[in-house]
């Protein structure tokens, strides 16, 4: 089906990776505040017309970059990190190489904004940081470490560079870690708690749980990249849940939603690891950013999706009791 259909009125909007963990939740909210939206994935969307196939094919983003739309947001990605070390080329050919050609395509269609979903994985290692703390904002240089990384900071440079030769709106989402409903197909840290509370098990964790992360509710997310959509300038921002929270307060936040005891095997710290993510969300918040959604509570709108058959949700407590048997064997959940 082609992109850009739907009723006339608000503005056109494509979604790439419309499909994903985000980019429902991106669909959602861009229809809420009025948008025509269109989907490009390799499966279909159940809501929006939907150009099927890869991204990497040049036939599909022209099919799915009609004149006529307003904005591209750009979700489809390689989006692991650990895949992104085994599959460096493949990463730079969807990260980099089909997003440059998505930009074209835009400056050549007339598409007057471009967000792209990128990641504080940019910056690298910020160690203690300018303020002794580690707070990552967007004034830090880009060093990143993994293919994941340096593949988001070159889409962030080519779309600086859009901005300043062809006057495209170019706004840049650094996400923390996004949790939140429809994370069924997710191996990161809350995904596994959700999964060791509904099999009976426990999680590992490296050293002593006190390393700091900030995770970012998906409908928070979800909302900052349809405003980015909307009217955001270009350039960088730093879109968290404004709370680092520590490990053992992770582990804690699911206890409380699940009833599970998901018992912790601390295993010893592994080299390399942050201490500390902290971000600085102050120029998110000057564009209209607001996180509303606390660890504790977004935590119970992760389990529905991975509460088995017989426990009930309303309050997360257990009504068959018998899950948690045998807690403690042999998960694997290590921090993302
Ligand atoms: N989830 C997070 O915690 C997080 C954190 C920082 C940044 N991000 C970024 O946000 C974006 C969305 O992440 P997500 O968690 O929703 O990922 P996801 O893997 O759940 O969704 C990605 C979607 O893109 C589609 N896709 C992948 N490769 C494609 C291709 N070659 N052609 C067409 N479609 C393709 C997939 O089918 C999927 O529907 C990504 O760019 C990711 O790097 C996510």
């Amino acid at each position: 089906m082609s992109a850009a259909t739907g009723a006339a009125g608000g503005p056109r909007v494509l979604v790439t990776g419309a499909s994903g963990f985000v980019g429902r939740h991106v669909v959602r909210e861009l229809r809420a505040a009025g948008a025509v939206v269109s989907a490009v994935d390799r499966t279909e969307h159940p809501d929006v017309p939907t150009t099927l196939g890869d991204l990497r094919d040049a036939g599909v983003r022209e099919r799915s970059v009609v004149p006529g739309l307003d904005a591209v947001v750009h979700l489809a990605a390689i989006t692991s990190v650990l895949g992104s070390v085994e599959q460096p080329a493949e990463t730079t050919d969807l990260n980099v190489v089909a997003t440059a050609g998505l930009l074209e395509l835009c400056r050549e269609r007339g598409v007057g904004a471009f967000v792209l979903a990128s990641t504080n994985a940019v910056v690298g290692d910020v160690g203690a940081g300018a303020d002794g703390r580690g707070t990552i904002t967007e004034a830090l240089p880009l060093r990143p470490l993994t293919p994941y990384g340096a593949t988001k900071a070159a889409g962030e440079m080519l779309l600086s560079g859009y901005a300043g030769a062809f006057g495209l709106r170019a706004p840049v989402v650094r996400l923390t870690n996004v949790y939140g409903p429809g994370m069924r197909a997710k191996d990161s840290f809350v995904p596994r708690l959700m999964r060791a509370a509904a099999e009976g098990r426990g999680v590992v964790v490296y050293g002593d749980g006190e390393q700091r992360r900030d995770l970012v509710h998906v409908h928070d997310a979800a909302r900052a990249l349809a405003q980015a959509a909307l009217g955001w300038p270009s350039g960088p921002v730093i879109v968290g849940g404004a709370r680092s929270y520590t490990v053992n307060e992770m582990v804690a936040a699911a206890r409380e939603a699940t009833g599970a005891p998901i018992p912790v095997d601390h295993q010893p710290a592994r080299p390399g690891e942050m201490p500390a993510v902290v971000v600085d969300v102050s120029r998110a918040r000057s564009l209209g950013y607001a996180p509303s959604t606390a660890l504790a509570e977004g935590m119970a709108t992760v389990w529905p999706d991975f509460r088995p058959a017989g426990l009930d949700g309303g309050d997360g407590s257990r009504v068959d009791g018998g899950a948690a048997a045998g807690a403690g064997g042999g998960a694997r959940g290590d921090v993302a």
